[in-house]
Parts: C-alpha cells; sequence; structure tokens
C-alpha cells in the first residue's frame, strides 16, 4: 500500500445560495481506498478540527443504488469507464494531483448542498408510467410467459440502469433521455409492458419536458458517461415508440381513455 498527498477543490454550497471551491489538502489516503473512502478519511479530519464536512450522496457502495452522484475532474463518476464514484479507487490518481469534485450541474438538478444534488425529478418520471400497474404473479408466472432470449437479454441491459443522472450531467443540453430511454425501453419491450406501452411513452417523456430536461441532440455524451453502459440505441427506440403514440393519440387512439388500453 502506498499513501497519496493530494490537492482536492471541493464544491461547497448551501441551497440556494451561490457556491465557491474550497481548497482541501488530503495527505496520507492510502492509494486502495475507494474515492468516498477518501472523502471520509478528509470528512472526519475536518470534523475533528470543527469545521463542516463535505456533503455527499452514498448508499449501497457496490455500484447498484446510483447515488454516489459527483463530477470529478470534469467527468461525471470520475476518469474510469463503466465505473461509480464508489468504485473508483484511489489508485488511479498519483500522489499530487489535483483532484476538482462538483456535483452534477444541471438546471433540473438544483444543489442541496455541496455535492449532493436534488434527483427527484428522476422519481417523477417513474412515477409518470415506469411501471406495469397490474400485477405480474411470482417468479413461476412470469417464467410463464416465453420470452425470446434477444429480447430478455435487452431488456436486461435496459435494466441495468441505476437512475444515478451521468448522463444528464455529461450531457451539453442536460438531457435525460438516455435515463427515460432506459427505463421506458425495459418495460415497451416485455410482453407484460404491452398494454400500457404508448400511455407510458407519452407520460414519461411528457413528465421529462416538465421536470425541465434539454433536448438531445446527439452528442453521445450520455452514454459515454453512463456508469452501466446503457446504450444510446435505446434513444433511438424512444424516440421510435414516442412518435409511434403521438400519432396514435393525435389520430383519436383509445390511450386517450382514462383506464383504458391502447
Ligand atoms: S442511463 Fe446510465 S448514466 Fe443515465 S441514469 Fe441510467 S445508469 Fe446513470
Ligand atoms: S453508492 Fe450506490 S452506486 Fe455508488
Amino acid at each position: 500500500m502506498s499513501l497519496l498527498n493530494l490537492h482536492l477543490k471541493v464544491w461547497r454550497q448551501n441551497q440556494g445560495k451561490p457556491g465557491h471551491f474550497q481548497d482541501i489538502e488530503a495527505h496520507e489516503i492510502p492509494d486502495h481506498a475507494s474515492f468516498l473512502e477518501m472523502l471520509d478519511i478528509v470528512n472526519e479530519r475536518l470534523i475533528a478540527k470543527g469545521e463542516e464536512p463535505v456533503a455527499f450522496d452514498h448508499d449501497c457502495r457496490e455500484g447498484i443504488c446510483g447515488s454516489c452522484s459527483m463530477t470529478i475532474n470534469g467527468m461525471p463518476h470520475g476518469p474510469e469507464k463503466a465505473t461509480t464514484t464508489c468504485q473508483l479507487h484511489m489508485r488511479k490518481f498519483r500522489t499530487e494531483d489535483t483532484i476538482w469534485i462538483e456535483p452534477f450541474r444541471a438546471h433540473a438538478f438544483p444543489v442541496i448542498k455541496d455535492l449532493i444534488v436534488d434527483r427527484t425529478p428522476f422519481d417523477r418520471i417513474q412515477q409518470a408510467g415506469g411501471y406495469i400497474s397490474v400485477r405480474t404473479g411470482a417468479a413461476p408466472d412470469a417464467n410463464s410467459i416465453l420470452i425470446g432470449k434477444e429480447v430478455a437479454d435487452a431488456a436486461m441491459d435496459a435494466a441495468e440502469c441505476i437512475g444515478c443522472g451521468a448522463c444528464v450531467a455529461a450531457c451539453k443540453n442536460a438531457s435525460a433521455m438516455l435515463f427515460v430511454s432506459a427505463k421506458a425501453g425495459q418495460l415497451n419491450s416485455l410482453p407484460q409492458g404491452q398494454p400500457e406501452k404508448n400511455r407510458r411513452t407519452l407520460a414519461m417523456v411528457r413528465q421529462m419536458d416538465k421536470e425541465g430536461f434539454g433536448a438531445c441532440t446527439n452528442q453521445y455524451e450520455c452514454e459515454a458517461a453512463c456508469p452501466k453502459e446503457i446504450s444510446v440505441r435505446w434513444i433511438t427506440k424512444l424516440n421510435r415508440d414516442y412518435a409511434l403514440a403521438a400519432t396514435k393519440e393525435a389520430f383519436g387512439g383509445s390511450i386517450e381513455r382514462a383506464g383504458g388500453g391502447d
């Protein structure tokens, strides 16, 4: 094990007030520590000095919950491809490195404190239609509906989205299309998701627009930043599903009827 001496520039901000970068010297950080463990060490030292610890979001620390959202050296989740911040290790840095640590920046994700942003817009998009409203039964019931392997594999790929928001932070338009396309696409691909497909697609896209996310202009930065490597092909599918649903709605399809099927 070796120890690293690092120069941190950490974004400090309280809700509604202007923020600033604070210089923090992080000495003797074990290179086997994760990025969040490094912040834990920094915070313990700040607390010991009677200073305010750096606020950051975290939960599972194993790459599955999507909480550890922060931008490291300009890249959401840092420089390691397909890796969440909690799975990033300090051995990826060198001693005397300067590391810039910022929150995910997007109009629709206001800063709550320091590195924590409000990502509840994602919850509201999910609540708008990212579910199947009938009881789908237990595992034996699900297994009674045969699904082709290619379709099942693709749906599984989309289901890997952990809702972290890196795609939004990486996009110059702060578009949420990769997230929405993964969440809608997963359900829209499977037989159990078909009856509500059109309603789901319209509702989720419209909620996304309402939340103030920008439009997608095919920059592909979202795919590059995504820790789960969600493909932009899901955006293509969402655009197709949306066009079909909107056309059906415009021509008086049954999707407008409350409680009705497609
Ligand atoms: S699509 Fe990728 S980057 Fe976007 S929220 Fe899902 S996991 Fe995070
Ligand atoms: S803390 Fe859960 S994905 Fe990083």
